[in-house]
């Protein structure tokens, strides 16, 4: 299969590229688009055929439902049987933007979004190039992280290429996503709602406008949620995130972590293997120099801007696999705010393998 390209770099919008790939969606394609958090691939919300093809094309499980994108409150009557309350409050404070609601599913949703739940999760993307494409659409576009399932999520449309070139029908290139991390995902049809992924919408945000908020005991990515059956967000079961070399994250104590990181790496260096090392801005300096090319580091940003760090996450990761290193060490951060939510991607992202140090 070809893959059209049509490019809305710097927020402008090509009319008429995006009507293209509006009807190429709208005749049953897959378009990936950007948006504030990543890129997503996107079908017609309301065409269980075309939903499917999502499946196929990131060789997604089945049972793992997909968010619904839309561009007007409008379509949330169509797709939503009710918005309780406190939705509505959340609505008005983050939308558009990095949050999804899980609401009461409405009729015309197909099993193929929902994974046949009775539920649906919806959000209004902060990204004019989205807007314009779900506008054009017509209908609610189907669309989870535009990466083949089990990678880190793309955000640039080079790593939709590099994913899913010649497997989806257009790619919309709207330059690098700003959030950088996947929307927050937040279960509204119980009587306490509760976060089961976190995202750049934190915890502390959403408790301002709703009270009291819980939290699913998968999301902080430290439990192991493959065994829990069922899990209530039947995506965090899944391994995620996962760059192609092993990743080990260090957390704890900043010095200790930083103490045992060089230990690490010396030892890996010295073993003949090529490791990546990824850290915050601050302990860029105290890092062992390395062995010339058998240590490629990335700094991740400072410590004191997890929002930063949530920018360049997955990019870092993707960009260790391009630097085909056999091992990558990562320093974790605090995880309150959006740290929390980058924290929750670097667990799931190590798999188990983690250093804690203190
Ligand atoms: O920022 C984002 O959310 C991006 C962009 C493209 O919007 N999308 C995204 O989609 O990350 P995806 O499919 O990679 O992650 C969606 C998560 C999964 O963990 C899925 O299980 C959960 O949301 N989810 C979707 N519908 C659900 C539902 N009805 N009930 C519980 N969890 C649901
Ligand atoms: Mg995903």
């Amino acid at each position: 299969m070809q893959t059209v390209i049509v490019k809305a770099s710097d927020g402008h919008c090509d009319v008429d590229g995006i009507k293209q790939a509006a009807n190429i969606l709208r005749s049953g394609g897959l378009v990936a688009f950007p948006t504030e958090t990543v890129y997503g691939l996107g079908a017609d919300g309301l065409n269980g055929q075309a939903v499917r093809k999502i499946f196929a094309a990131k060789g997604r499980p089945a049972d793992n439902p997909l968010i619904l994108h839309i561009f007007d409150l409008k379509q949330l009557e169509e797709i939503a049987a009710a918005v309780p309350d406190c939705a509505q409050r959340l609505i008005d404070k983050f939308w558009p933007g990095p949050l999804t609601l899980i609401l009461p599913r409405g009729d015309r949703v197909p099993d193929a979004v929902t994974a046949g739940l009775d539920t649906v999760g919806v959000r209004m993307p902060d990204n004019d190039i989205a807007l314009a494409f779900l506008a054009a659409c017509k209908v609610p576009v189907a669309a989870p992280s535009a990466n083949v399932s089990g990678r880190p999520s793309p955000t640039s449309a080079l790593d939709v290429m590099d994913d899913l070139g010649g497997r989806v029908d257009c790619i919309i290139d709207g330059g690098k996503c700003s959030v950088g991390i996947e929307s927050t995902v937040l279960d509204v049809t119980r009587p306490t709602p509760v976060v089961l992924r976190p995202g750049a919408a934190t915890v502390e945000d959403i408790r301002s406008v709703v009270g009291e908020v819980a939290i699913d005991p998968c999301a902080d990515g430290i439990d192991d949620c493959a065994t829990s059956t069922p899990a209530r967000s039947p995506g965090v079961k899944y391994r995620h995130y996962a760059p192609i070399a092993p990743l080990v994250l260090f957390e704890g104590d900043p010095k200790a972590r930083l103490v045992e990181l060089s230990r690490r790496i010396e030892k890996l260096v010295a073993e003949g293997k090529t490791v990546g090392v990824a850290v915050v801005s601050e302990s860029l300096p105290y890092l062992p120099s390395g062995n010339g090319e058998r240590l490629v580091v990335r700094d991740m940003g400072s410590a004191l801007d997890p929002s930063r760090i949530a920018a360049t996450l997955f990019s870092v990761l993707r960009a260790m696999d391009r630097d085909k290193v056999d091992i990558i060490l990562v320093e974790g951060i605090h995880d309150t705010g959006v740290g929390f939510a980058v924290m929750n991607r670097l667990r799931r992202a190590a798999g188990g393998a983690v250093v804690r140090c203190s």
